[in-house]
């Protein structure tokens, strides 16, 4: 890991045990709608790999655990890997694995049905966000689903609800780069005018949904 990368996996480490109640009241109604809407958006069926870049904690990785069939956590900071660690293990979840990965190398290397990730991305410089996005659609999953920080207006809101250390994108940008990447944006959630979620599938598995029967589709 580069050093900036390193600096901030350590500062993550420092701030574990505050994690899951460090917000104020607001950024964490909005934190918490985001990760629901990420959630439901995943929607992982009982065969489905699901990988969560950035997982933290596991908030993420542990909601969808009861409904996959199996769910990898990735993130660079020990201390957030060892505090979802031991929430699996409290939770009695056996189909959820936490370990070392980075957005461009997850080092996890089996088929992955669906990509997730909350509130991590914003930690790349936008040339990286980029280079990560097309990893990630290089892997196949059906489906992407990133909630994040991201303006749905100005890039430089008068009031920034974030400070230091977040480095969003405009929603049109972050969409330019997943259709670049060959996704098709299939939602486009507004949390907050700093805040949302957008869910990406992949081109084939669109097309083969239009060309179902109706009967189908209603069902
Ligand atoms: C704000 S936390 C979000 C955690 C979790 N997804 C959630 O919703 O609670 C951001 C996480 O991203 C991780 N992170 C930052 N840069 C990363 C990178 N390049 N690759 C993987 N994880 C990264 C941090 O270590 C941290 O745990």
């Amino acid at each position: 890991m580069d050093k900036r990368l390193q600096d901030l996996a350590d500062r993550f480490s420092q701030i574990t045990h505050q994690y899951d109640d460090k917000h104020g009241s607001e950024q964490k109604t909005i934190y918490n709608a985001c990760a629901s809407l990420v959630t439901e958006h995943a929607n992982p069926g009982p065969d489905d790999v699901v990988l969560d870049l950035g997982t933290g904690t596991g908030l993420i990785a542990l909601a969808l655990a009861g409904n996959a069939g199996h769910v990898v956590g990735r993130d660079i900071s020990d201390g957030m890997i060892e505090q979802a660690r031991s929430k699996a293990t409290d939770r009695g979840l056996e189909n959820v694995e936490f370990g070392f990965g980075q957005f461009r190398d997850s080092h996890y290397d089996g088929e992955v049905d669906i990509v997730v990730s909350n509130f991590a991305l914003h930690h790349l410089p936008d040339e990286e966000k980029r280079e990560a996005i097309e990893v990630i659609a290089d892997r196949g999953p059906r489906r992407f689903v990133l909630g994040d920080a991201m303006f749905f207006g100005s890039s430089d809101p008068e009031e920034p609800l974030f400070g230091h250390g977040v480095d969003a994108a405009t929603v049109g940008e972050l969409v330019d780069v997943l259709t670049d990447a060959e996704f098709v944006v299939t939602a486009v959630e507004r949390v907050h005018d700093q805040v949302g979620v957008l869910v990406a599938e992949q081109a084939s598995d669109n097309a083969e949904r239009d060309t179902l029967p109706t009967e189908s589709m209603s069902e």
